[in-house]
């Protein structure tokens, strides 16, 4: 049988089929591996299954000399470099579509969250600091019927904006490849140039993938362009927020709130946003579903058996 290295444990039943295929290298912590755990794996694996916490870069591959496939199980795959192992024939696959609907319903949670301050709302009442209904407590912004702006129309952006019908907004988008008319046309959305997304918009959501293009898209310049009364949320990458200039706007009053489940240096989060009571902040949980992460598991065990078997993989990203 292969040997395949599982950098890390994965829900039961991912780990009995993975277990089930293949021949498993050492036994996953209920941690990031290490650096050295990954390089020593990766010396006699077929295949690895990694996760978004360890980054499989030049070094890590060339260590590798039987490794034929880099099985990722998250969707983003910015932790691999991808030409690297393009270059030394290696498979790259990832897991799309399992958790579309999953990280659209964290993308709402965060919405709601942040413009109807739940978060502070649960705190008063479970520190016993509610003294009863007020008339200007707790006073958030209405959703319905506002503008949605999103930042990349993937597949998880087109799940956010169908969301958005039922909340009666308008849908402005931006992204590189913009839909085809039939397809903006089932979500509602209109393609706008990125300035314009966010200048109009009362919630602006991200989801673009990480890359050289999209690293920083969101800076002190862009931030500017958003409405005081806007609120920022971020279910994508960290890296593509500049984090200081948003706490910066949000310390000024520059923005109403933002809604984070990624930061730009995990599992750090910015201290200045820790002290903001305008921002909801979550850790990285957008596919953290017992359903979304046993199928993102199991779309991996098929990839590294479709690559391992010599057939194509249905997830290959190179
Ligand atoms: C992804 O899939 O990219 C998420 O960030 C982790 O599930």
């Amino acid at each position: 049988m292969a040997s395949v290295y599982v950098s890390r444990r994965l829900p039961d039943p991912v780990m009995a089929e993975l277990a089930r295929r293949f021949t498993l290298i050492g036994k996953p912590h209920d941690r990031p591996a290490t650096r050295e755990e990954l390089l020593e794996a990766a010396a006699q694996a077929d295949a690895l299954a990694v996760t978004l916490t360890e980054r499989v870069d030049a070094e890590a591959l060339e260590t590798a000399p039987r490794l034929k496939v880099v099985a990722v199980y998250a969707v983003g795959y910015d932790n691999v470099d991808v030409a690297a192992a393009t270059c030394r024939g290696i498979v790259v696959t990832n897991t799309p579509d399992v958790l579309t609907e999953t990280t659209a319903d964290l993308a709402w949670a965060l919405i709601l969250a942040v413009t109807r301050r739940i978060p502070e709302a649960d705190r008063l009442v479970r520190e016993g600091r509610w003294e009863g209904w007020a008339p200007s407590q707790l006073l958030g912004a209405d959703v319905y019927g506002k503008t949605l702006g999103i930042i990349g129309m993937g597949r998880i952006g087109c799940a956010v904006a169908r969301r958005a019908a039922g909340f009666g907004m308008a849908v402005l988008y931006h992204t590189r490849h913009p839909l085809r008319h039939e397809e903006e046309v089932m979500v509602h959305a209109t393609h706008l140039p990125l300035t314009q997304v966010l200048q109009a918009a009362d919630i602006v959501t991200i989801h673009t993938p990480l890359t050289d293009f999209t690293r920083g898209l969101i800076g002190k310049a862009e931030l500017a362009m958003m409405r005081r009364s806007a609120y920022l949320i971020n279910t994508a990458r960290g890296a593509v927020v500049d984090e200081a200039a948003l706490a910066e706007a949000l310390e000024q009053g520059r923005l109403a709130g933002a809604g984070l489940d990624v930061y730009q240096h995990e599992p750090h989060v910015h201290p200045r946003l820790l002290e903001l009571p305008n921002t909801v902040l979550s850790p990285h949980i957008g596919s953290a579903t017992t359903e979304a992460r046993v199928k993102m598991g199991l779309m991996v065990a098929e990839n590294i058996t479709a690559v391992l078997e010599g057939r194509e993989a249905p997830h290959r990203v190179n």
